[in-house]
């Protein structure tokens, strides 16, 4: 694992909820998602390698899963970039892509993605599983974050993610709404013990940005192509945007 000197823009709150939750994460999301967060993620991996990426990133890569997959089902050419700022997840991703078929292909970096030790344009393409909203949602760095993305994006190149969503169904959006904040915050306080990390965790999926107000800051960044495709009725999505 390279090590990234630390940026001291950092939201201290979000680097603590994963260092703590860290051996638990995989088995909390499973349960919040029934299994779908992992249908989702290959949904965004057949998005990613429609351009037949040869450089990947994946941003707040956490215990791997994304950035595994993308080595996996990706043509044999492919490097894969995992990154986190939390090194006990990337311990864990280190330890499943040892596992890996593709392990030669994976490399996973610790450091902040408010500043990556990466040169310009070093990408062809870059995704985001699940922590596109830890980057933007009440996070002062936001804009500071896509830029940096922005800026290690080759031109041309895609940068895609998938998050929770909000759904656009009145009736949907409340039912989605009562799930996060009974099921999800009760399972992920009892498994985790920690009542803070899951109260941020439902309240940042329950009050994240819309579609509309992710295309204004994409835009901002330097983005152009913003696109947006809804998933389970528009609970989770798929947001992406081109340089
Ligand atoms: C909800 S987890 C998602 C993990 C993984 N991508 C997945 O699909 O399960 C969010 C991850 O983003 C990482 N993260 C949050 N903010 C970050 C930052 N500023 N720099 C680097 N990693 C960050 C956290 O450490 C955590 O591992």
């Amino acid at each position: 694992m390279v090590d990234h000197k630390q940026n001291k823009s950092r939201h201290k709150p979000l680097f603590r909820i994963f260092n703590d939750i860290n051996e638990r994460y995989d088995l909390i999301n499973r349960l919040f998602t029934w299994g779908m967060d992992k249908n989702w993620r290959d949904r965004l991996v057949t998005e990613m390698l429609k351009s037949r990426p040869q450089k990947v990133l994946d941003v707040g890569c956490g215990t791997g899963d994304l950035t595994i997959r993308i080595a996996q089902s990706a043509q044999e050419n492919i490097t894969v970039s995992g990154y986190d700022f939390s090194r006990p997840m990337l311990d864990i991703a280190e330890r499943k892509a040892r596992k890996c078929i593709a392990r030669e292909r994976i490399s996973f970096i610790h450091g902040d993605a408010a500043g990556m030790p990466f040169r310009d344009a070093t990408f062809d393409c870059i995704g985001i599983s699940f922590a596109l909203r830890n980057l933007l949602f009440e996070n002062p760095s936001a804009h500071q974050y896509l830029c940096e993305i922005f800026r290690v994006l080759k031109p041309g190149g895609k940068f895609l993610s998938v998050d929770s969503s909000q759904p656009q169904n009145k009736i949907i959006r409340w039912l989605d709404h009562l799930y996060l904040c009974t099921y999800v915050y009760t399972i992920g306080m009892v498994i985790s013990g920690d009542r803070c990390a899951y109260k941020y965790l439902t309240r940042s999926a329950m009050n994240f940005d819309s579609p509309e107000q992710l295309e204004k800051r994409f835009l901002a960044a330097g983005f152009h192509k913003f696109f947006y495709q809804p998933l389970f009725f528009g609970a989770a999505a798929i947001y992406g945007a081109t340089k």
